[in-house]
């Protein structure tokens, strides 16, 4: 097998199963910068979910997947190994692509069933997290003998333009209930964008988290090892590293509130006491009064209205709508729609 791999987007050898391409380069390192300087100059205080994800925030995003409090990972795995087979069976699927892959530790169950139909030729994995892509493109194409792996390491709200064209039909998932992370408005953006990579036989696969009991849903972002809260008060040590900045995250308490309003979870740091923080790669102080909150995500619940209000707005239709059996997470394909 050969690799090819380098910090841009490179030509592939004739015959290697795994290509990278990375398209992080000092746009990335803006885009923190950018981000920061936005969101900690509001008046409510504010992070985008998306820089958690270092190699550190993404080990201990697997831990959250594996806490007993923590159900998504379980019940999408659980609807993915009942229906694996039909989707690839509906599907015809030639290649997957998987935006924010991460380990890709629920996919081999779709890989699985795609390689037994005898359809699989080629995985396109789409993360931010360079490491998470270079590892699962060595372990999927060493573990399903002929697939080609065609790694895309980048942001996919800046990124999807470099997927890869389809070489037939395909499922384009999105998995783990990470559509959830983006504010409504900025989610059926999102959606539009992923329509475009969609041809007439192609699917979106996606797995939304569903409206439930909050006790359930606030359990499930503060359990009672801490990981969550450590998984949150990550961003702080990211923004220290790459920003040069002095967040002692000891000075956070982690907070996680079901807003029945908006049915979101909402992820905070609040600050244990007054003090000021300097950044000092953007050259600015930060004041947080003791109290004062920072929300670091929100993660949205769906209902299968709002699920299918989303994928209308984006011209998308539901053609499957696929539950565990105690209802706590869906899983559905939808297409463009026709006519
Ligand atoms: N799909 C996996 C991982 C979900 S965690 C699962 O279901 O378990 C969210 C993943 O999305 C992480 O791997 C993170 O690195 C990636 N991610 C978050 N924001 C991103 C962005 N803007 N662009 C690309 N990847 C992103
Ligand atoms: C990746 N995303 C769907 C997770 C979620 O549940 O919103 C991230 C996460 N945040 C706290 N725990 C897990």
């Amino acid at each position: 097998m050969k690799s090819s791999a380098s910090p841009t987007p490179s030509e592939p050898l004739a015959d290697a199963a795994i290509r990278i391409d990375s398209h992080l380069d000092g746009a990335e390192e803006r885009s923190l910068a950018d981000d920061v300087l936005d969101g900690l100059t509001r008046p409510f205080k504010e992070l985008p979910p998306k820089h958690f994800y270092d190699a550190r925030g993404a080990e201990l995003f697997d831990r959250i997947c594996e806490l007993p409090e923590y159900y998504p990972t379980r019940a999408e795995r659980a609807i993915l190994e009942a229906e694996a087979q039909n989707i690839a069976a509906l599907t015809g699927a030639v290649e997957l692509v998987e935006l924010g892959s991460g380990t890709a530790a629920k996919t081999r169950v779709l890989l699985d069933a795609l390689h037994a139909a005898g359809t699989l030729q080629r995985y396109i994995p789409v993360d931010v997290t360079e490491s998470m892509v270079r590892d699962s493109a060595e372990e999927l194409a060493s573990e399903y003998p002929g697939l080609r792996v065609h790694g895309v390491i980048g942001d996919f709200e800046r990124h999807l333009d470099r997927v890869p064209q389809a070489d037939g039909p395909r499922i384009v998932a999105f998995l783990g209930g990470t559509i959830g992370n983006f504010p409504p408005g900025s989610r059926r953006r999102f959606l539009r964008k992923i329509a475009r990579l969609l041809g007439p036989d192609d699917y979106l696969l996606m797995g939304t988290d569903l409206v439930k009991d909050p006790r359930v849903l606030e359990a499930a972002y503060d359990d009672a090892e801490g990981v969550t809260a450590e998984f949150n008060r990550n961003v702080l040590r990211v923004l220290n590293r790459e920003l040069q900045a002095d967040f002692d995250p000891g000075d956070f308490d982690h907070v996680a509130l079901f807003d029945p309003q908006h049915e979101w979870i909402e992820m905070r740091l609040r600050a244990r006491r007054e003090h000021t923080t300097v950044v000092r790669g953007l050259d600015l102080a930060v004041h947080f009064d003791v109290g004062e909150e920072l929300r670091t995500e929100i993660s949205a619940k769906f209902t299968p209205e709002r699920l299918e209000g989303d994928l209308a707005a984006a011209g998308l239709e539901l053609a499957r709508w696929l539950t565990d059996p105690e209802g706590l997470f869906a899983l559905t394909l939808s297409q463009i729609r026709t006519g």
